[in-house]
C-alpha cells in the first residue's frame, strides 16, 4: 500500500496510537502538538468522507510524549462506502507503525442504568452487519495483515479498560462511566420501536452505526485496541405507539459537544500512562 508511504514522506511523525474521532468528538485531534493535517481529498487513494460534524482529515502530532494520528471523521457503511474503504484507514496506520487504536463514537443507549451524556467503555460488540456476510475481511486473506479465522475474544483490551476506569475515578468522573456492549447496525435511520425492544432483549447496552468494522480489521492485523461510546440519547424501548418523541443527529451532536471535553480528557490520560512496546 503506498499510502503509508505517502504519509510517511510528507510528515516526521510516526504514530504510535491512532485515534478515531467519533460525531461530535474531534477536538481531540485540535490539542495535538506540532500538528501536520492531511485532508482526505489530498491524501492518494483515500476515502471521501461525507457526514456533517465530520470534517475529514489525517491530523498527526504530539500527545504527551506520545506520537498519535487523528481520523477527524470516519467513513461509514451507510455512506455507501464499501467495509473495504471504511476500515481502509486502519491498515494504512498498522503501515505506519501503529500498535494501539482508540475508538471512539455517539451511541444510543438501551441498558437500564445508562443516562444521556454517560461514556461507556465498550467491553465487546455484536457486529450485526458482520454476523450476515458483511464484514470487511470478506474475501482473499491478505496473509500480511493476519489469519484467515482471526479469534476475536478479548478484542477490546482488558489493560486498557481497567487503566481507563482508574483515570476516570482520580479525574472525578467516574460516576458517568460505564462498561458494556456495543451493537453496530447499518444505518442510516435510527431504529424502529420494535427493533429497539430487540436490541434491548439481546442485552445490548449501546447501539450505534460504526466502529464494529474498524475493530475487526484491526484485530486482524494485531493492534491493540480501546473503544469509548458517548451516550448521546436513550433508545426508548418502553414508548408506546402513540408517543412522537424521537432521535435526530443534531441532537446527537450536541451532546457530544457537552461531553467531549470529558472524553478528551480520558483519552488523553489514557495515552499518557499506556504503556507503548
Ligand atoms: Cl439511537 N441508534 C443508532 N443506530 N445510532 C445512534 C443512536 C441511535 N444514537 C447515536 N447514534
Amino acid at each position: 500500500m503506498d499510502n503509508a508511504d505517502w504519509l510517511m514522506s510528507q510528515t516526521k511523525h510516526r504514530p504510535q496510537v491512532a485515534i478515531i474521532c467519533g460525531s461530535g468528538l474531534g477536538m481531540l485531534a485540535d490539542t495535538l502538538k506540532c500538528q501536520d493535517s492531511f485532508a482526505y481529498a489530498d491524501i492518494p487513494g483515500f476515502p471521501q468522507s461525507t457526514v456533517q460534524g465530520h470534517a475529514g482529515q489525517l491530523v498527526f502530532g504530539e500527545l504527551k510524549g506520545k506520537t498519535c494520528v487523528c481520523m477527524q471523521g470516519r467513513f461509514h457503511m451507510y455512506e455507501g462506502h464499501s467495509l473495504c474503504k471504511t476500515t481502509f484507514p486502519i491498515r494504512v496506520f498498522k503501515l505506519l507503525g501503529v500498535e494501539t487504536l482508540i475508538v471512539t463514537n455517539a451511541a444510543g443507549s438501551l441498558a437500564d442504568g445508562f443516562q444521556t451524556g454517560d461514556i461507556m467503555i465498550i467491553k465487546d460488540h455484536i457486529n450485526f452487519p458482520g454476523l450476515v456476510g458483511l464484514n470487511p475481511l470478506c474475501g482473499p486473506n491478505d496473509d500480511k495483515f493476519g489469519p484467515r479465522f482471526p479469534a476475536m475474544s478479548g478484542c477490546y483490551d482488558k489493560g486498557l479498560r481497567c487503566l481507563a476506569m482508574e483515570i476516570a475515578k482520580e479525574l472525578g468522573v467516574a460516576s458517568v462511566l460505564q462498561e458494556g456492549v456495543y451493537a453496530m447496525v447499518g444505518g442510516p435511520n435510527f431504529e424502529t420501536i420494535a427493533e429497539a425492544r430487540l436490541l434491548h432483549r439481546l442485552g445490548v447496552d449501546a447501539v450505534g452505526m460504526s466502529t464494529a468494522p474498524e475493530v475487526v480489521v484491526a484485530t486482524h492485523c494485531g493492534l491493540r485496541v480501546f473503544g469509548l461510546s458517548l451516550i448521546t440519547n436513550k433508545v426508548i424501548h418502553i414508548r408506546s405507539y402513540e408517543d412522537t418523541e424521537s432521535v435526530n443527529h443534531e441532537g446527537v451532536l450536541e451532546i457530544g459537544r457537552l461531553r467531549s471535553h470529558t472524553v478528551q480528557q480520558l483519552v488523553t490520560e489514557l495515552i499518557d500512562r499506556m504503556e507503548i512496546n
